[in-house]
């Protein structure tokens, strides 16, 4: 199965909401494979944003991602990239939807709570980034023929 990267960052943190925040992707289905509290320095959080460098709230963005603690996870699942996109809904929690982790939890775009890796390739480069190999985990859960069926 694939896997990709999610960070609840230091608000969803700070507003106590790491356990709903994960709730939502265990419920789903969704594997938990590694996970870990950090301190992103300044440099990389800039690392972790690099395509938006051009931006004008490029600065402000890092300087909040490593302004406290950020709970960096890889979950994994059929299709976990684009569907867990789909649970944290639109970037602007103004235009998420009801029922997504944004549209239910956060006000403004730059205070929205949690990060999801936007394809494959960035999801593999962002789990890169934030994990070494040996803090992933493999392993078979027993729900998971309840979750996919067995074929
Ligand atoms: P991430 O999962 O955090 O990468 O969000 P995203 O993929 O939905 O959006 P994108 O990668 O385009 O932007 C990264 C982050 O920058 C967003 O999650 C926002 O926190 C912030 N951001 C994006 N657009 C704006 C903006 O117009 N203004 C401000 N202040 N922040 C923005
Ligand atoms: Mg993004």
């Amino acid at each position: 199965f694939e896997r990709t990267f999610i960070a609840i960052k230091p608000d969803g943190v700070q507003r106590g909401l790491i356990a709903e925040i994960i709730s939502r992707f265990e419920r789903k289905g969704y594997k938990l494979v590694a996970i870990k509290v950090v301190i992103p320095s300044k440099e990389f959080a800039q690392k972790h944003y690099h395509d938006l460098k051009e931006r004008p709230f490029f600065n402000g963005l890092c300087d909040f991602l490593s302004s406290g603690p950020v709970v960096a996870m890889v979950w994994e699942g059929e299709g976990v990239i684009k569907y867990g996109r789909k649970l944290i809904g639109a970037t602007d929690p103004q235009k998420s939807e009801p029922g997504t982790i944004r549209g239910d939890l956060a006000v403004v775009v730059g205070r929205n709570i949690i990060h999801g890796s936007d394809g494959p390739e960035t999801a593999k480069d962002e789990i890169d980034l934030w994990f070494q190999p040996e803090e992933l985990v493999t392993y078979t859960s027993n729900a998971e023929t309840w979750i996919y069926g067995v074929n």
